[in-house]
């Protein structure tokens, strides 16, 4: 057998060992991915996408020909158990559903309670049987019972069914009403069965909340990986590779209604409910994500000066779009604040409600581009900070997603340092949470200055063999028998990163001619927000210093936001006045904008 080695994609991670199936490769590189039939090639449940190989793999299998669709075999899906890795390195991306460990979906942490009023109204009736007497058409008759007027508009698809349903429902049905248009009939009373989803089409990450409109519960959630990821991490690689050429776009589009049937389906299946009674969606996004998923250019947004196709709020129907639930069913874009502010920034501001506060608040949502607001009932004001990837554990030496293994917090203490890692197992590297409190605990130890080089690089913890850099754990502790390190080029990442997040906060309160000591409330938004040390995070000036009881970890707002607009149409409505009240800052074209970015990027806590 040879030496062969496989990166297993999203996670991006490298399992070396002698030539076998992909599946064992996995196994013993204690990589997620499910195998319910033990690899006899009998559940299907192990497909894997070959994105790259350098080397050999064996000939598609029988087993393969036979459980994957022709699809799967033209965009290079295998099962796992059943191709063989034969010579040198492959890439191969495990799909949402192909994945057995999922991570914990952070609670919401903000009340989106709003009275439930579904934009899908359902109403029982009876219709009297079809006889000489009466010799309406069906849907005539229908229209009549409903009181609807003439000019009331069916859909195709209903309209071929509805001959068979009234005659077999004993002319006993329900009727879906999306506006003046007749969306769905069906036998008997299902008047209670109405439901919807609220998505969060993130970069790296979809989530989905499966919600009953008539009572306003949650009763699903799921979330997946961003599958896009493969294609770039960060929204500038998506838009460059969606824009190379047009089978591009479709490929990335694909991905995402993938992972969002997925999703569906999950939520569905959790909740024994069919996806064919899905009527609504609510989604929300970045303005990038939000163009990939409707299939259009996000070209432009990349583009001086960041124009979007749509600003909106705009719906169609499901089935334009693809997606495995009531096809009739309508699915709403939430509105984009700008090419860089998209839709979950709106959703920030219908689950915080700043908009409605006579005191002015602060919401952050960090991730590659993080997100701010800074206002209240007068007016607010936007701005997209470029943070990059760091808080997301990219381009640290040691960094990672926070996934399992992943150190998500750090204390020093009498030299020592104490770690938690997720799921408390042994540590594979560190996340963003983790490095904020890493960073925090070298400044206040006095080991690195303010401008994140190490005092004395003699101290015990700092290893000196070629670069320099402080040990958190050694190989022999690890999950992955390396060391756990940071390093200062590492340590400015961050501190770049942070830098552009406060330069952000501190050019909106300049702008709305206040001091940051004004500012009364802090949301920490996202699922990010809630696992970061506040104290840590202030002194990194990540957020202004204000009281701890002040400081809300708002958790995954963006999907909540999406929910409240989901279960109202009355609040769907209210956007368009809230939005008047929201002004977009470019910070790039802002005057001040180097000056207090090189101020903001050293750890100083006198600083504001
Ligand atoms: Fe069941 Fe591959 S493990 S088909």
């Amino acid at each position: 057998k040879s030496s062969v080695s496989v990166m297993f994609e999203p996670d991006g991670k490298v399992v070396s060992g002698t030539s076998d199936t992909l599946l064992e490769l996995a196994l013993n590189g204690n990589v997620s991915l499910r195998g319910e039939c033990g690899g006899a090639g009998t559940c299907g449940k192990c497909r894997v996408q070959i994105i790259r190989h350098y080397g050999s793999l064996n000939e598609l299998t029988r087993t393969e020909e036979e459980k994957l669709s022709d699809d799967e075999i033209k965009d290079g899906y295998r099962l796992a158990c059943q191709a063989k890795i034969l010579s040198g390195n492959c890439t191969v991306y495990i799909p949402p559903g192909s994945r057995s460990a999922k991570r914990e979906i952070s609670a919401v942490g903000l009340d989106e309670d709003v009275t439930p009023e579904p934009a899908v109204k359902k109403i029982h009736i009876h219709i009297g049987k079809s006889s000489f007497s009466d010799i309406r058409p069906d849907l005539e008759r229908l229209r009549s019972e409903l009181r609807c007027p003439k000019e009331t508009e069916i859909s195709l698809g209903t309209l071929t069914e509805l001959p068979k349903i009234l005659r077999k429902s004993g002319w006993d049905v329900t009727v879906g009403m999306y506006g003046n248009r007749i969306i769905s009939v069906e036998p008997g009373d299902t008047t209670e069965e109405i439901f919807g989803i609220s998505v969060d089409i993130g970069s790296s990450k979809v989530i989905c909340h499966l919600v009953n409109l008539i009572t306003g519960e949650t009763i699903a959630r799921a979330n997946a990986e961003n599958p896009q990821v493969m294609y770039g991490e960060d929204i500038v690689s998506r838009i460059t590779y969606a824009s190379r050429k047009p089978e591009n776009l479709g490929k990335l589009r694909r991905l995402i209604a993938d992972t969002i049937n997925f999703l569906i389906d999950s939520v569905c299946r959790q909740s024994g409910i069919s996806p064919e009674s899905v009527y609504d969606m609510v989604f929300v996004g970045n303005s990038v994500m939000h163009h990939i998923f409707l299939g259009i250019t996000p070209k432009y947004i990349g583009v001086a000066p960041f124009i979007p196709a749509v600003g909106d709020l705009v719906s169609f129907p499901a089935k334009d779009l693809s997606l495995n639930m009531n096809g009739e069913g309508l699915v709403t874009a939430i509105p984009l604040i700008g090419g860089y502010i998209g839709s979950d920034a709106v959703a920030n501001l219908l689950i915080t409600k700043i908009y409605e506060q006579d005191e002015i608040s602060l919401v952050i949502d960090i991730g590659t581009n993080s997100e701010i607001l800074l206002g209240n009932s007068e007016k607010i004001l936007a701005c997209s900070a470029p943070s990059g990837p760091s808080f997301e554990g990219a381009h640290i030496s040691s960094g990672m997603k926070a996934v399992s293994g992943a150190i998500e917090s750090v204390k020093i203490e009498d030299g020592n340092v104490i770690y938690r890692t997720i799921d408390d197992v042994k540590p594979k590297g560190i996340c963003g949470s983790g490095v904020i409190d890493l960073v925090a605990e070298l400044y206040r130890e006095k080991i690195i200055t303010g401008t994140g080089k190490f005092r004395d690089l003699s101290h015990p913890k700092i290893k000196v063999d070629g670069v320099p850099e402080f040990v958190i754990e050694e190989s022999f502790d690890t999950g992955n028998n390396g060391d756990i390190t940071i390093t200062e080029k590492d340590i400015n990442e961050f501190l770049l990163a942070k830098g552009s997040l406060k330069t952000g906060w501190t050019i909106l309160a300049e702008k709305f001619g206040i001091e940051p000591s004004q500012i009364k409330k802090v949301y920490l938004a996202g699922s990010f927000g809630t696992h970061v040390n506040i104290e840590n995070a202030v002194i990194l000036d990540i957020i202004p210093g204000i009281k701890r009881e002040n400081i809300v970890f708002a958790g995954e707002t963006a999907v909540g936001g999406a929910k409240i607009a989901l279960k109202s149409v009355h609040e769907r409505r209210k956007l368009e006045k809230i939005l008047e009240k929201v002004e977009y800052i470019e910070l790039s074209v802002e005057k001040s904008f180097n000056r207090r970015y090189i101020r903001s990027i050293p750890i100083s806590r006198d600083k504001n």
